[in-house]
């Protein structure tokens, strides 16, 4: 494969090795109160990753017997079909019945499954037998509406419970979920919604976002004029906004659930059938629709969340994400929920009413891990030290992050004032692709700040060249996997042949994850960022081609190109170049703020935009594609590397 951009940025030096940082105390050794009772101690920690790499198989089918089968399977992994690889072939489960049924069968029946707190500060609970009662009776609702097993039910729900009512809901009755943001706009949720040919729409009245009401069926009702296959969209209330109801399609959630039983016979699944459709960005225009699938997928997330953070069922787990994206999906819903913890869910900005809103919830519900995005701490970071410190964190036991890189400066931070020098800080590393984390610590390990450490056990990460062979420590090089995991991607829907190009052809027989890293002398992993055309602004996965395909929309605009800069808080933000059709004679500023509203319409408000720079021609290949790498060194001050393909 082309060898491009492989930079070895932020990387330790090789001197620079665990003792050398240990003596400067540079380097986080774990905590003993921790470790004393972990669910993975210091001792096996070696032996889980002897056992991961000698018989791969056997370490994960151990991790299968936590849960509960219908009937067990006949092969671990059945590589007959690669990549297409079938976990735990011949075998029926659910993973909703993993997540709630059996459960309700124990002394957790009545405790407390989710934890809401909307923006406005009140206070919900659902226990596991509420919550199961709920899912079961909106798995009814689906099929007194005539959703069948694999029939795409389209989500586009706030962070509130309805949401995963709804996910578990469509798991128990075997219809496949396709979660839409909430904060995509209307021709995004089309557009998704379209390429899964949904039969039904899950959506709300409004919500609130940083103190103003979000009137998403507004939104729903401009996509739905174009959704053929939605034959029925279910609106739950929530804000009490007043909405047009007068369409036969739509259908108040509370009247259908009032109508139905609590009763519902879980589906027996294969554990290949596909769970959920989760559209992300790639290097095209279109999203990628990545599936995953029941049985691999939930041996995945529990391991990993076991290990990484060791959950246990009396904690109460804070996943500050949005379950609009795969952290959600694996770390808000499925995953708490089979471990039979406390999971959180908050409706709103984190920095609403003020900055210290985040450190009120820890302190009202006594939260025990808290697991968020490098941009929200570098946030929270700017406001100060101050108001983490007000707060009784005490309850903190772990911490997290997830989406991009975090730099060593933000580490610190969240250690120090989060986590009061006693909650280790577990960076992990992972993809809507992977369902799970790939590379990520656990508790009993020596932490770098920066660094996502080491593969979990059981999983085979590495850093190679173009072609594949292992790079050596403080080089640059390609994040490949090179061994199936249990919570892969099993396709992309309706397109098995992009998916095995996308990422098993280019370096033949690993899954390239499309990321730069390095590993240093101990074998530390540091990730630099993307190595193809996506961004990730504020921890969101953008496509670059998303972008300019928005901006190309205007009618004033001939040609885009968008680059990704680098922003202090949110890691990263776009920066689009356009030159305009003949004849155009508008005021540039004018342009500017009618090309980023235009972007928003288009995309939603995610695309976070830097500038808008004219152009009378952008740097083109002579075969005439856009090279975007020259604009970005030209924007960074950097060289601009090999130029012989450049037209003029
Ligand atoms: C980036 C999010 C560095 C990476 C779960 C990856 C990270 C992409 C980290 C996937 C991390 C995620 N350190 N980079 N700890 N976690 N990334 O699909 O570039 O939204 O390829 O999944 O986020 O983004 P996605």
């Amino acid at each position: 494969m082309e060898d491009r951009g492989v930079e070895a940025g932020r990387m330790q030096s090789e001197k620079e090795t665990t003792e050398a940082l240990l003596e400067e105390g540079r380097v986080f050794r774990p905590l003993p109160q921790i470790v004393v009772d972990a669910n993975l101690n210091p001792n096996d920690y070696e032996d889980a990753v002897k056992r991961g790499r000698y018989d791969l198989e056997a370490f994960w089918e151990e991790a299968a017997h936590e849960l509960d089968w219908f009937k067990k399977w006949n092969q671990v992994v059945d590589r007959s079909d690669a990549p297409f690889f079938k976990w735990f072939a011949g075998s029926k489960t659910n993973i909703a019945y993993n997540a709630l049924d059996r459960h309700v069968k124990t002394h957790r029946k009545n405790k407390v499954a989710i934890i809401f707190e909307s923006e406005g500060g009140a206070r919900e609970r659902m226990t596991y037998y509420d919550l199961y009662r709920a899912a079961n009776k909106f798995a009814n609702v689906l099929t007194s509406l005539g959703i069948k097993k694999g029939d795409r039910v389209a989500i586009y729900l706030p962070n509130i419970p309805e949401i995963a009512i709804a996910m578990l809901g469509c798991a128990k009755a075997g219809a496949v979920h396709s979660v839409v943001y909430a904060g995509f706009s209307a021709l995004a949720l089309r557009e998704r919604t379209n390429h899964a040919e949904a039969r039904l729409l899950v959506t709300v009245d409004g919500f609130y976002r940083n103190g103003k009401l979000i009137r998403l069926k507004d939104v729903v009702d401009d996509a739905m004029t174009a959704c053929p296959t939605v034959e029925t969209v279910v609106v739950v209330r929530r804000s009490g906004a007043k909405i047009d109801m007068s369409d036969g399609r739509y259908l108040w959630f509370h009247d259908l659930m009032d109508g139905e039983q609590s009763e519902f016979e879980t589906r027996e699944m294969d554990a290949n059938d596909p769970l959920f459709i989760l559209y992300t960005s790639g290097t095209t225009g279109a999203p990628k629709g990545v599936v995953h699938v029941h049985g691999g997928y939930m041996v995945g997330i529990n391991r990993t969340l076991k290990w990484v953070f060791d959950i246990k069922e009396t904690d109460i787990f804070w996943c500050a994400a949005d379950p609009g994206w795969v952290t959600g999906h694996s770390y808000i819903v499925y995953g708490p929920l089979i471990a039979g913890t406390t999971t959180v869910m908050y409706e709103g900005h984190p920095l609403f009413p003020g900055p210290d809103r985040m450190w009120q919830i820890i302190e009202k519900y006594g939260i025990n891990i808290l697991y968020t995005a490098p941009t929200t701490i570098r946030m929270l970071m700017r406001f100060g030290a101050q108001h983490p410190k007000k707060h009784d964190l005490s309850t903190l036991r772990l911490l997290g992050t997830v989406g991009e890189p975090i730099n060593p400066e933000a580490w610190i931070w969240y250690y120090e004032n989060v986590g009061n020098q006693n909650c280790p800080v577990m960076d992990t590393w992972w993809q809507t692709e992977t369902g799970m984390f790939m590379v990520a610590p656990t508790p009993c390990n020596v932490l770098k700040p920066g660094s996502a450490f080491k593969p979990v056990p059981g999983v085979h990460v590495d850093v190679v060249d173009a072609n594949g062979e292992p790079v050596e420590a403080g080089k640059g090089g390609h994040v490949v996997v090179k061994e199936p995991w249990p919570a892969m991607l099993s396709t992309l829907y309706k397109d098995p042949e992009k998916y095995k190009e996308v990422y098993w052809s280019k370096i033949p027989g690993m899954y390239l994850a499309g990321d730069i890293a390095s590993k240093d002398a101990d074998g530390y992993f540091w990730f630099q960022g993307r190595s193809d055309d996506v961004l990730k602004i504020a921890g969101h996965r953008i496509g670059t081609a998303e972008v300019e395909s928005a901006v190309v929309s205007h009618k004033h605009v001939a040609e885009a190109a968008c680059i990704g800069v680098p922003d202090k808080i949110r890691g990263e933000v776009a920066k689009i170049f356009v030159t305009l059709k003949e004849g155009v004679e508008e005021d540039e500023d004018r342009l500017v703020n009618e090309l980023k509203a235009h972007v928003r319409k288009e995309l939603g408000p995610i695309v976070i935009i830097r500038g808008i720079e004219f152009k009378d021609k952008l740097p083109k290949t002579r075969s005439g594609k856009i090279m975007r790498r020259v604009l970005k060194a030209r924007e960074l001050g950097l060289k601009e590397g090999d130029l012989t393909a450049l037209e003029d």
